[in-house]
Parts: C-alpha cells; structure tokens; sequence
C-alpha cells in the first residue's frame, strides 16, 4: 500500500470513531467523504451524497428559513479564498428537511497553494441550545417572581405602617393621660405594647428600604468625604450604650482617608455594622472603626465579641434567612441590617464581607475608588 492509501485509511479509521461530524468535499464542493457520526446527524448516508453538491443537500437554509444560495455561502466564499471558516451557531438541513443546529469548522485542503477541497468538522448544539434556552427562561421567571414579592411586600409594609405608627400615638397618649391612675403591671403592660409596636415599624421601616434599593428608588448621589468624622458621628451615637454595657468604642480610621459615596447611606452601614458590634460584645470587649492597611479603600468594623457561628457566616446578608440572635444583653433584632447594608454596598458596587471566630467579628467594606 503506498503511504498516500495508508494516511487515507489511517484517516478513515480515526473519522469512523471521532465522536464529531467530518466532511470532506472535493474543490467543487461534492462530497468526498462522511463519517459515521455525519451520517447520524444528517440523516444521509455516505454513498448517497457521494459525488455531489453538498452545499446543496444540507446547507441550502438559513437558521430563519431562508434560502441560502451557493453564490451567498459564507462557508464557500471562505474556502474559495484559501481561509478557515468558524461558526457558533448555524444550521444544515438533515435528509428529511428538518433543520439542525450546528457549530463548525470548515478548513481548505490546500496543495502546492491551491485549494483542493475542504474539511468541515461539525457538532450537534441542539442540547446546549435548549439548556441554554431553559436557563434564560428559569431566570426570568424567578427575576420576575422575586420583583413581584418585592412589590407586594413593600405594598404591605406600607398599609402595615399607618395603622401601627396610629397604634403607638394612642398608647403614648393613654400612658401620658391615666399614667399615674395605673397600676405599675398595667404600666409595665402599657410600656411593652409600646415597645413591641415600635419594634414592628422598625422592622417595616427596614422593609421599605430594603425595597426602595433593590427597585430603584433610592438612588446614591455621591461625593466625598472623611471617614474618620462619619466614623466619628456614628459611634457618637452608640457612646450611651456601649458605656452600659462597657464596652470601648475606637476610630482608628487615619485623618487624611475620604472615600467616594452616599453620605447618608453609608452613615447607615456604619451605623448598622457598629450597632451589631456594640449588640453582641461583653463587658471589657471593645469595637473598632479602622481601615485595614493590607486592603485598599475599605472600611472595616472589628469586634472582640462573642463571633457569628459558623452556619450562619454565609447567610447574613440575605433576607430569606433568619440570623437574628439576641444581643449579650438581650437586645431585640429583625434581622434586617445586614441585608439593607448589602444592598447599600452593592448599589455603590462595592463589596461586603465578614469573619468571625470566637475571638469575635470583622466586617469588610470594600468601596470603588471613583
Ligand atoms: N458583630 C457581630 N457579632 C456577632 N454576630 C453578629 C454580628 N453582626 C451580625 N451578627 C449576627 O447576624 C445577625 C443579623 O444581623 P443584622 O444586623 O442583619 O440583624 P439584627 O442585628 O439581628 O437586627 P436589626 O439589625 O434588623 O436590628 C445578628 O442577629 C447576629 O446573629
Ligand atoms: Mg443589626
């Protein structure tokens, strides 16, 4: 056998496996050669085509149903020229007029620089094609499903509010008006119903802004501003608190560091990370407001508290979970700091991030420099 037949057959035989569809068409583009799995995908067999037009038999459409005639033929024009053609996505009609989806490769035989035919090697994307499409799909519909619990949340927490903010102004008055004409359990009584009602538009409050980020409507206006001094004014707030619980409270954010974002809302994610700092540190511990040296443009609030069990590490800053845990002094949560500060990070496209261990927590906050 002469090493020309040899290569051939050794070529045949690696086709016949190949898991791929391969072509080979002579320079007037009829077919010269078909593997197996060709053969499969079209629907035609080898020596039915053999000798002729291929571009005719399973590439005379378009993906949208069109004709695509010889004279168009991306593939042919390609070849013609001497260059490889590469496609994603296309079709080859198969033997019974269906169409398949296809991606390929289509090389020229070149010998002594001429073209003498081409190889075209081809792989069946009707399954990609429809994962893909399923994925899209699943994805808008729990987008859209997820607007729509957004939409209907804040809606309640909204017509929620009114009549409990009313609730409270009548518990207030009656405590201010038959105060001292009560008993002190009714007082007590009276004190609590308060208390809890307040808990409640706190929680609503934190609900509406949760939903006022994610959809839009508040929206960063941006500038910049020192660190220290919004550090500064924020652990101002928790001095009273910390100090009955004594716990000590530092900024040790550097004079000369500003950063680029919404004042007011980023007051709020200090506001949030110290308040969770001061609710879960013991007498002697302490809160830091600093800025790690090893970490560009980030904030962080460390603590020397209890730590954040593990379990509930990676699901602080969702909703959908329930984290909160009482404070070391029995203070009250609804678990909604943490998702509100990550919406307000993300809204700037920073990043939010914590460890923890016994020795107590570190919350991150990464800013964009601009
Ligand atoms: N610094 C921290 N140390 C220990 N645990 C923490 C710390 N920060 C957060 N956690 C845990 O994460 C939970 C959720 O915090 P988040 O601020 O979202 O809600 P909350 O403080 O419970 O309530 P809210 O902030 O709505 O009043 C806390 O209840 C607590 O279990
Ligand atoms: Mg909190």
């Amino acid at each position: 056998m002469g090493a020309h037949r040899e290569k051939y057959w050794f070529f045949r035989n690696v086709a016949e496996v190949l898991g791929e569809g391969i072509i080979v068409l002579d320079e007037q583009g009829n077919l010269t050669f078909m593997n197996p799995e060709a053969e499969r995908l079209l629907g035609w067999t080898e020596p039915e085509l053999l000798g002729k037009n291929l571009h005719r038999a399973i590439h005379h459409t378009r993906a949208d149903g069109t004709p695509c005639p010889l004279e168009e033929c991306p593939v042919n024009k390609k070849i013609a020229a001497g260059d490889t053609y590469r496609v994603d996505e296309e079709v080859f009609s198969r033997k019974d007029g269906t169409l398949l989806p296809v991606s390929f490769v289509s090389t020229p035989l070149l010998e002594a620089g001429w073209v003498t035919g081409s190889v075209s090697v081809f792989r069946d994307i009707s399954a990609e094609k429809k994962a893909k499409a399923e994925i899209l799909e699943s994805r808008e519909r729990a987008e859209n499903a997820t607007k729509l619990k957004d939409r209907f949340l804040s809606l309640a927490a909204h017509d929620l509010r009114s009549p409990l903010v009313s609730l409270i102004g009548f518990l207030r008055w009656i405590e201010r008006d038959a105060g001292n004409s009560m008993d002190a359990r009714h007082r007590e009584m009276l004190k609590r119903a308060e208390t809890n009602t307040e808990h409640l538009v706190d929680m609503i409050d934190g609900l509406l802004d949760i939903g006022r980020l994610t959809t839009g409507e508040i929206q960063p206006v941006n500038s910049r501003f020192s660190v220290r001094s919004a550090a500064a004014l924020v652990l101002e707030k928790f001095r009273h608190s910390a100090g009955e619980k004594r716990v000590a409270l530092a900024n040790d954010v550097p004079e000369d560091f500003d950063i680029f974002a919404d004042y007011g809302l980023f007051l709020s994610v200090l506001y949030n990370l110290v308040s969770n700092a001061v609710k879960f540190t013991r007498p002697g511990d302490s809160v830091t407001v600093y800025s790690p040296a090893e970490l560009a443009n980030t904030i962080a609030v460390r603590d020397t508290g209890v730590g954040v069990p593990q379990g509930l590490l990676p699901r602080l800053f969702t909703r959908e979970h329930k984290t909160s845990r009482p404070g070391t002094a029995g203070e009250k949560g609804n678990g909604l700091g943490l998702p509100f500060t990550h919406e307000i990070v993300k809204s700037h496209g920073g990043s939010l991030w914590a460890e923890s261990d016994k020795g107590g927590s570190t919350f991150y906050v990464a800013l964009p420099r601009e």
